[in-house]
Parts: structure tokens; C-alpha cells; sequence
């Protein structure tokens, strides 16, 4: 009896004695796991990097693919500022250091704005002027980097009365059932609204650019006047606008103006080139010139102060929201 009770007691013992040595021996290979898992973990390896935990933070916002380049690059401390930065593109990161450490402004938004507008490369530099993805529509983008065929002619195209503008001119139809919308709420308002240009062909653009050209030189007609091809006159989508009796250069003084600023955005309309962004757009202030995109996108460029190539870059081509 007594003999039975020991050979059970020591089966007892052996098996709380394995049991102890299964539970040491599954929790030592998870911690062996946990230590492989942590060494190959973005915190470990971006911290080998260098970077800081802050910026580690920042840095797992990106996707995998994106944080995996980031590991093959060296730590340096722009890379995560920049990533901040609201219009920040991930694509255009190296060219953003670059740019940045040979620019003479140290404000990485410029930086940014530039980059992703293309504005480092000189306008119309044949390594950077690409065709006008005109599939997108309302929102395609002509400037000095985008341009239209000879042959590109928009559809929709109607006539202009005389009503609502100086001399003949077309539109395209949604343009111009926008504009009359917004010239009708303007005079409920006392102001009249009128259009100086709207479509241009290429041929026309050609003639008035070489006109501006061999007047006053290149350099001023490419200040004031797209070349052919790169002018959003061409769209059917642009309308110059002032009031009756005002020039062009006057008329950011002119109560229509006033109005347009407060209110063209509901009806689609943005002003395309404003006043202080010349080295981005590369024409001057035209408080007359105004470019269709819907209500929303114009709404959004209003409500953030940007340019449609801003614009373009960074929710079109980078496809943010
Ligand atoms: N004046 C604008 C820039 C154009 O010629 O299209
Ligand atoms: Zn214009």
C-alpha cells in the first residue's frame, strides 16, 4: 500500500516537474520570438536608423511600401519635417531635400509648392512640359508644364451673347450656363459682370502671344500671355471678366471684383492666377482670369488658398482626398 502511495506520489512529481519545464520552455521561446519579432519591427529598425520615437510615430503613417524605402535611406532630420507638411508628396521626397538645401528660402512649404508644380524646372522646359491628360475633363491642366495639341478643340462649344460679353466668343455649355448663373446673382447685386475673352484657339493664341512677343519681348509676353498649346483659353473652360468701363489692370479695384472673390466659387469659377504666385503659375497677378472646375474643387481651392497646379499635384495627380 505504502509503496503504491510513493510511486504515485513520484508520478506526481515528474509530471509537475515536465509541466514546469514545458511552461519555461514556451515561455522562453516566445521571449526568443518576441526579441526576432521586435528586431524586425519598423520601431526597432528605424530607431538603428536614427530616427527618434516622435518622429517614428510620424513615420508609421505611411504606407509599407513607403516606410520600406525609408529604411534603405540614411536618417535625416527634413525627411520627417517635411512628411508634415500638408501638400507633402511621398514620390517627391529626395527632390524636396534637394531642392530645399539649395534654395535660399528655408520655408519647406515653398519647397513643396514648387516641387510639386514642377516650378524648380525652368517653364516650358522640354524636360519637364508633359501633354494635358485631357480625360480629366472640368479639372485637365494647362499651364507652362501641361499643354494641349494644335488640334485639340473642346466640345460643347456655344455661343456667347452679346449680353454678357464684348464682341463674339464661345464657352463651353456648362461654363456658361455657370457664368450666367453667377452674372444673374451679381446684378441682383448692381454689378455687371462681362467677358472679354472666353475660347481661344491655338492659332489665335499663337498670334496674340507673337504679337505681345515682338511689342514688348519675350519675356513680357511670357509674363502676361500663355504660348500656343499651354493657354486655358484653349479649354473652353476660362473666361477673362470685368465690368464695364474698367480695364484689365483695374479691375482688381472694382467693387465686381470684390464680389467675384467672395462669391465666384460657388458657381465653379476660381481666379487662376493670384497675386504673389507668379513663380508657381509664372504669369502676374490677372485679377480678370478665371478657370471652371465645379463648385466643389473650386470651393476647396478657395477655402485653402492654393493654385490649381497645387491643387493638381497634390488631390488629382497624388490622388489625396
Ligand atoms: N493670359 C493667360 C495667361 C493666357 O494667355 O492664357
Ligand atoms: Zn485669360
Amino acid at each position: 500500500m505504502k509503496k503504491r502511495r510513493r510511486i504515485k506520489k513520484k508520478v506526481i512529481k515528474l509530471f509537475v516537474l515536465s509541466l514546469l519545464i514545458i511552461i519555461a520552455l514556451i515561455a522562453g521561446i516566445s521571449n526568443i520570438k518576441e526579441r526576432i519579432d521586435y528586431k524586425n519591427s519598423y520601431d526597432y529598425k528605424l530607431l538603428q536608423i536614427g530616427y527618434s520615437e516622435k518622429e517614428i510615430k510620424e513615420i508609421k503613417k505611411l504606407d509599407n511600401k513607403q516606410i520600406n524605402k525609408l529604411l534603405n535611406k540614411k536618417y535625416n532630420k527634413l525627411i520627417v519635417k517635411f512628411m508634415k507638411q500638408k501638400y507633402f508628396i511621398f514620390s517627391n521626397l529626395d527632390k524636396y531635400i534637394e531642392y530645399y538645401k539649395k534654395s535660399e528660402n528655408d520655408d519647406l512649404s515653398y519647397t513643396i509648392s514648387m516641387i510639386n508644380t514642377k516650378a524648380n524646372y525652368k517653364f516650358y522646359d522640354e524636360k519637364a512640359v508633359t501633354k494635358t491628360k485631357v480625360e480629366d475633363g472640368n479639372l485637365m491642366l494647362v499651364n507652362k508644364y501641361n499643354n494641349l495639341t494644335k488640334e485639340y478643340t473642346p466640345t460643347d462649344l456655344v455661343d456667347v451673347k452679346n449680353l454678357y460679353a464684348y464682341g463674339e466668343n464661345q464657352i463651353k455649355k456648362e461654363v456658361y450656363e455657370k457664368f450666367i448663373e453667377m452674372w444673374t446673382d451679381a446684378k441682383k447685386e448692381d454689378l455687371s459682370l462681362i467677358i472679354t475673352s472666353a475660347y481661344r484657339t491655338y492659332d489665335y493664341q499663337e498670334k496674340l502671344w507673337n504679337s505681345y512677343s515682338n511689342n514688348k519681348g519675350e519675356k513680357w509676353a511670357d509674363s502676361v500671355a500663355a504660348r500656343p498649346g499651354h493657354s486655358e483659353h484653349q479649354t473652353g473652360l476660362t473666361l477673362d471678366i470685368v465690368t464695364y468701363g474698367s480695364k484689365m489692370n483695374d479691375f482688381e479695384n472694382t467693387d465686381e471684383f470684390k464680389w467675384l472673390s467672395e462669391n465666384a466659387h460657388k458657381y465653379g469659377f476660381i481666379l487662376r492666377y493670384p497675386k504673389d504666385k507668379e513663380e508657381l503659375t509664372g504669369y502676374s497677378y490677372e485679377s480678370w482670369h478665371y478657370r471652371y472646375v465645379g463648385k466643389d474643387v473650386a470651393t476647396k481651392i478657395y477655402k485653402e488658398k492654393i493654385t490649381y497646379d497645387e491643387y493638381y499635384a497634390y488631390y488629382i495627380e497624388n490622388k489625396k482626398d
